[in-house]
């Protein structure tokens, strides 16, 4: 069901080894449509999942998009210790019945910050040309594009680390916390009320 609408604001986060299985789960949600976009071009259910399992790796950063618990969509940022000022990619992928309600603005503003807080001088997207959500969205956050046949790439040149980008990467962190905290306090209450 595309364009189901959320009020609720997503939570952002980083994502660690602990979340493996629910990147799993979210890259097999992908509907082929969702897929083809993300991967430019059509993957199995087999290759997904070997994708996702490799996704936490040495050189990334993996942001997560949680919205009433259960992970919706995610940014990658590949490439990000390789070398000072380093050239990375970004690949972003919600869920179809979650796009459109504000989550991918929220991942980027997160990469983007994250990127910014670690000096990285280009980040690049690789996106189909008919994927007009993917650019009209690298468009908005000031991305430069080169086209290649049936690729375009959204380039963008992130500047030093600001109070700003640094604030927003603490918040973030600070408000997932605040969050799981609050999850786990409400369930343990609720627990206790009902024995
Ligand atoms: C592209 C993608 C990441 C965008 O995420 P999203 O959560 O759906 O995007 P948002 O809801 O944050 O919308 C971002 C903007 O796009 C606009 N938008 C929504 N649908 C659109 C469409 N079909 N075409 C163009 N713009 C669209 C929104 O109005 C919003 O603009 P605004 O902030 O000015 O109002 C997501 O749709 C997706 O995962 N697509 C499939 C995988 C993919 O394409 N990955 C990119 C490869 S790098």
């Amino acid at each position: 069901m595309r364009g189901r609408r959320t009020s609720r604001d997503p939570i952002v986060r980083r994502l660690r080894f602990g979340d493996q299985d629910s990147i799993c789960d979210h890259f097999l949600r992908l509907d082929d449509q969702t897929r083809r976009a993300r991967f430019c071009g059509t993957v199995s259910n087999k290759g997904v999942l070997g994708y996702a399992q490799n996704v936490l790796r040495y050189d990334s950063i993996v942001c997560g998009a949680f919205i009433s618990g259960q992970l919706r969509g995610l940014v990658e940022l590949r490439g990000i210790f390789q070398s000072w000022r380093s050239k990375t990619e970004a690949a972003f992928s919600v869920e179809a019945e979650w796009q459109g309600v504000g989550i991918g603005d929220a991942l980027f503003q997160q990469m983007f910050a994250m990127a910014q807080n670690r000096c990285v001088r280009t980040i690049q997207m690789m996106c189909l040309q008919e994927n007009h959500h993917m650019r009209y969205l690298a468009a908005k956050h000031n991305a430069r594009f080169v086209a290649d046949a049936d690729i375009v790439e959204a380039i963008l040149h992130p500047n030093w680390p600001t109070p700003t980008s640094i604030a927003i990467e603490i918040i973030a962190e600070t408000r997932a916390h605040s969050h799981l905290l609050f999850t786990q306090t409400t369930s343990s209450t609720l627990r206790i009320t009902a024995v």
